[in-house]
């Protein structure tokens, strides 16, 4: 079946007890059993629960895994990819990626004793530079927030088998309709589900997507243990986002490509980043990887922080907020938000610049969207 079918029908087959042909919202924390020892697939909600399995289910046919497993955020989902590793262990991660990644790396990990470096993400060989006899895993995201930068996931996945690690890719920017990194040899996916997932920037999930059979054992066992998993609202909002996904993608993309021209061309922009533009300089590897472009764009502006503080607040239709990947369109500017944890030394080091802002382009009508952008840098 087709990823548009699949969204719809996989994991959520009519309720067998009622018809009910949407999920239900299994909203209980504990199941009777039948008698001790002998239950029915259900015991508690922490361990499992039918709305959150049929999420999960879904997650792991959308991105062609044999497992998904959903968890209370993004983060918390990193977090349980990295307790696969143990104090002493290196990895390797992309240069551009999530300031709250970075954090948890640098803040969490690193005291906890995992080694970390970080590669340029746009070359593959500066991965294997960087591998060393304890690395276990590789961590990137690509298309990477907040520079739209790429990473070629078949060559990073050879450099990771050579080595004995994991290939983890944070798909959360393209999303599983436009890149499917299991299938370029990636091991795991991580999404924050809170964005194009989820779709409509009502709530906060993750989720982890593997085909490995004794990886997934350990990361259900971990998902359990230690107990960030989302509630079943939570899940069914994520699951009806899921059935939009390839509508919704297609106009995110249609849009956010329509305005990546205009502003290219556009003479208080420095510069535009966003891969589906002939001129990004990765635009064969992302036409190459993925089936689309997404709707991320990031841009410099001419005139520095003060030209960022005009633009944002004449901006009518462009929200000021964290978040992205919902239909409405949101600014960021992540100097100061998503990418505030980064030391301003490293951060402009990595080439986040003051001048720097990030647009999530929603599904509005593209002309509303084109004249708010036009009269804002106007
Ligand atoms: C690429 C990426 N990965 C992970 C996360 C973390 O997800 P969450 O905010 O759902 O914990 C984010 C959040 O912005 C993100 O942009």
């Amino acid at each position: 079946m087709k990823f548009e079918t699949r969204a719809i029908h996989d994991g959520q087959a009519p309720d067998p007890r009622t018809g009910a042909v949407t999920a239900p919202v299994f909203q209980t924390s504990t199941y009777e059993q039948n008698s001790i020892g002998n239950h029915r697939g259900f015991e508690y909600s922490r361990t499992g629960n039918p709305t959150r399995q049929a999420l999960e289910e879904a997650l792991a046919s959308l991105e062609g895994g044999k497992y998904g497993l959903a968890f209370a955020s993004g983060v918390a989902a990193t977090t349980a990819v990295l307790q696969l590793l143990r104090p002493g262990d290196h990895v390797v991660a992309g240069d551009d990626i999530y300031g709250g990644t970075y954090r948890l790396l640098e803040k969490v990990y690193r005291p906890w004793g995992l080694h970390v470096d970080y590669a340029d993400v746009r070359e593959a060989s500066t991965f294997a530079g960087a591998i060393s006899p304890n690395t276990r895993l590789i961590w990137i995201e690509t298309p990477t927030n907040p520079l739209l930068k790429i990473a070629d996931i078949a060559a990073l996945a050879v450099i990771a088998k050579e080595a004995g690690a994991w290939l983890v890719v944070d798909n959360t920017f393209a999303s599983p309709f436009f890149q499917r990194p299991l299938e370029l040899g990636a091991h795991i996916v991580v999404h924050s589900t809170t964005k194009y997932l989820g779709g409509h920037s009502d709530v906060i999930g993750g989720a982890v997507i593997t085909s490995l059979d004794d990886e997934f054992q350990q990361l259900k066992f971990y998902q359990n243990a230690a107990g960030a998993v989302p509630g079943p609202w939570d899940c069914w909002l994520v699951l009806r986002g899921l059935k939009t996904l390839a509508v919704r993608m297609r106009e995110h993309e249609r849009n956010a490509l329509q305005l990546a021209r205009f502003l290219e061309k556009h003479p208080a922009v420095e510069r535009v980043f966003y891969p589906g533009l002939p001129s990004h300089p990765q635009h064969a590897l992302a036409a190459r990887q993925m089936s689309g472009f997404s709707g991320m764009i990031s841009l410099e502006l001419k005139g520095g922080f003060a030209a960022v503080e005009q633009f944002v607040a004449r901006l009518k239709l462009f929200t000021l907020g964290e978040s992205l990947g919902g239909v409405e369109s949101l600014v960021c500017y992540p100097p100061r938000m998503t990418h505030a944890s980064f030391p301003p030394e490293e951060r402009r080091r990595r080439g986040i610049n003051d001048n720097l802002v990030r647009l999530s382009v929603g599904i509005e009508n593209g002309a509303d969207l084109h004249e708010d952008l036009r009269d804002a840098l106007a």
